[in-house]
């Protein structure tokens, strides 16, 4: 398995360009299963789980090709000739679940394999499974499959999520796109990969209002039709490599970054010391301080501090000045970066769901094992401050989400290599 080395360089400068987002493309790519018209989507960034769901659609009939000049998924569902999305591939990634609305929608039934739980929390699809009901579909669990049919088409229906679940969000949008009557989603997800994809559903036809707002509103139409659309940028690769010069030092220009996609962790960044200023280009970002100071951080559905950026923070707090708190309220079990960090001299106690960090003067490299996708690049943001080499292993974690880390680490100074092993 390859391993990442990083070497603590003192402070980096210059410019990292922002990949399109790859929990949009996850989203993105299963709207293709709603119409028999080609979807093309620009911007797509070239990571494993985008590989997995192109696989998986594949395996659904989908035409799907990736051409590598502008990294473009032109798909096309004109031969669905099966509905079943299988546990070998649905088990890599829980995003595969995103299939299940569309077909639906579109096919009238759909086999699809529980996701199962990963390394960050047992991650059911009870709320997804309620929503689709509320449409009028009929699922039943058998041998570990979602059996879901609408024999009759789904109707209509106002849908009230317990709890602002993204990716139902999303499942029950896609799937209202083709049911008669309109559809009004309450308590839904703001985040901008919702409102990323209620563009590109419009753009093929249909009719939603309110996406971004916690009440979304979706007139059913027959059909619809194809269309081109850009990923949105990734906030949470954005919110990555914000955090390098904050880390390590110098400043840095993040492009096609926007203020808007990370406003509360910017005003977060902002409360430790640091200036985030937006550009003609993008978001340029550099610590105002030797040392940041510690600040308190509790993770929300959009537009609270993500999830998704818990574990880079993490590694910053590991280095601030004072004592932070990071309370994670979104999943059960997503402070496995904790250990590994304490193994580079960081004073780290967890309690549950919450994680009280007292920052060191200066961490100090270590072998370290990446164990999720986020906990991974947390290790190579504190492997950049670090005194002396870290080694990340497990970098398979990394590549499900990060296009190019060590080319564009790299090229803002950092001492960053990666080592391809057995
Ligand atoms: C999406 O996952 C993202 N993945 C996650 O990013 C992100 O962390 C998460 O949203 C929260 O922002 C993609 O977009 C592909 P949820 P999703 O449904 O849709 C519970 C990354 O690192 N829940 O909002 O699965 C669930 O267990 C990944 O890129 C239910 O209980 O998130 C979790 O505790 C990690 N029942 C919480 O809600 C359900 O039916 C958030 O889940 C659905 C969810």
């Amino acid at each position: 398995m390859d391993r990442i080395l990083v070497k603590g360089n003192g402070a980096l400068s210059g410019e990292i360009p922002i990949s399109g987002a790859k929990n949009a493309c996850l989203t993105l790519m299963p709207a293709t299963l709603l119409s028999d018209e080609p979807l093309t989507l620009t911007n797509a960034p070239r990571l494993s789980d985008i590989a997995t769901m192109t696989e998986l659609l594949q395996s659904l009939g989908c035409e799907v090709t990736s051409l590598q000049a502008g990294q473009v998924q032109a798909m096309s569902s004109h031969d669905l000739n099966n509905h079943k999305a299988d546990y070998d591939i649905v088990r890599k990634m829980r995003a595969s679940n995103l299939v299940l609305g569309p077909m639906i929608a579109r096919l009238g039934h759909a086999v699809v394999s529980l996701p199962g739980g990963c390394a960050i929390g047992a991650r059911p699809m009870d709320i997804h499974i309620h929503g689709l009901e509320a449409l009028g579909a009929q699922i039943e669990l058998k041998e570990g499959y979602l059996h879901a049919k609408a024999p009759s088409g789904l109707k209509g229906a106002v849908v009230d999520f317990p709890f602002a679940s993204v990716g139902a969000t999303e499942n029950i949008m896609m799937a209202a796109t083709l049911a008669k009557g309109t559809t009004v989603l309450k308590n839904a997800a703001r985040e901008p990969e919702i409102v990323d994809l209620a563009d590109c559903l419009r753009k093929m036809g249909a009719q939603i209002e309110g996406d971004g707002t916690s009440e979304i509103t979706i007139q059913g139409v027959d059909s619809l039709h194809g269309a081109t659309h850009p990923v949105v940028s990734d906030r949470i690769e954005l919110g990555t490599y914000m955090l390098a010069p904050v880390i390590a030092g110098g400043e840095v220009e993040c492009l096609g970054g926007k203020l808007s996609l990370v406003q509360s962790f910017a005003n977060k960044l902002e409360e430790a010391g640091v200036e985030v200023t937006e550009t003609a280009r993008g978001l340029k970002v550099k610590r105002t301080t030797d040392r940041v100071k510690s600040v308190d951080v509790v993770t929300e559905p959009f537009p609270g501090f993500p999830t998704d950026l818990q574990a880079q923070m993490m590694a910053l707090m590991c280095t601030a000045e004072g004592e932070s708190v990071l309370e994670e309220k979104i999943f059960e079990n997503r402070f496995m970066h904790a250990p590994e960090l304490t193994r580079m001299g960081a004073e780290i106690e967890v309690q549950g769901g919450t994680a009280t960090v007292k920052g060191v003067a200066r961490l100090k490299g270590a072998p370290v094992m990446a164990t999720d996708l986020r906990a991974s690049v947390s290790l190579i943001l504190a492997g950049l401050a670090a005194e002396g080499e870290t080694v990340v292993s497990r970098v398979y974690h990394l590549d499900r989400g990060y296009e190019h880390v060590v080319r564009k680490l790299s090229g803002i100074g950092a001492n960053i290599e990666r080592i391809s092993g057995e």
